[in-house]
């Protein structure tokens, strides 16, 4: 009985050992590649970054906590991230004068980043809560009071892409 228990065991940790490396190889093979074409689009999208500050503080000590996080839940931590993003652009962008189709490229390719690390492993029990209260603050202060200007996008843009390369450096050190 002991015996039959222990080869279960030892099959769930193999089991859970392989689809942790079959996100490994994803993210070591895809990750980066997505990575840099979303951010080259939002690049081109629009003029220079914006030199204003955003009213928000970006989240440092957040991210460093998830630098020492395993495997699984730095996985979650990018997964929630690009989706608090794509929520972020779900807003009104009557204002914008954004390139369209740079635009449109940019949250496509960020869309499928979100698929992919969404399939990538078992959702968790629980979401991180200090992230999501960062964006509700993000989209309050920037743009609900700023309502939805072009400068409040600008702000959303520059933050996004604080976001976006910092995530680039976490996924770079998970192989
Ligand atoms: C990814 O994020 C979405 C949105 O919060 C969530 O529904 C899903 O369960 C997450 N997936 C993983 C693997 O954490
Ligand atoms: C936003 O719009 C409201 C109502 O139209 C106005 O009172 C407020 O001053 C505006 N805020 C900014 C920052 O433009």
């Amino acid at each position: 009985m002991y015996t039959m228990q222990s080869w279960t065991c030892l099959f769930l940790i193999l089991c859970s050992m392989q689809s942790a490396c079959h996100c490994c190889d994803w993210i070591r093979h895809h990750f980066g590649h997505l990575s840099a074409e979303y951010l080259s689009q939002l690049d081109q999208m629009g003029g220079d970054i914006t030199k204003q500050n955003s009213p928000v503080l970006f989240p440092t000590s957040l991210y460093r906590h998830i630098d020492d996080a395993e495997f699984e839940v730095k996985v979650r931590f990018l997964n929630e991230t690009i989706y608090q993003i794509i929520q972020l652009f779900d807003g009104n962008m009557k204002s914008v004068t954004w390139d369209k189709k740079n635009l449109d490229d940019f949250l496509n390719i960020l869309e499928r980043q979100f698929e992919n690390l969404n399939s990538c492993v078992s959702p968790a029990m629980k979401p991180e809560r200090r992230l999501k209260r960062y964006f509700r603050k993000l989209n309050r202060k920037v743009l609900r009071q700023m309502n939805y200007s072009a400068e409040a996008w600008e702000l959303i843009r520059k933050e996004t892409k604080r976001h976006l390369q910092r995530l680039d450096i976490l996924a770079g050190q998970m192989y």
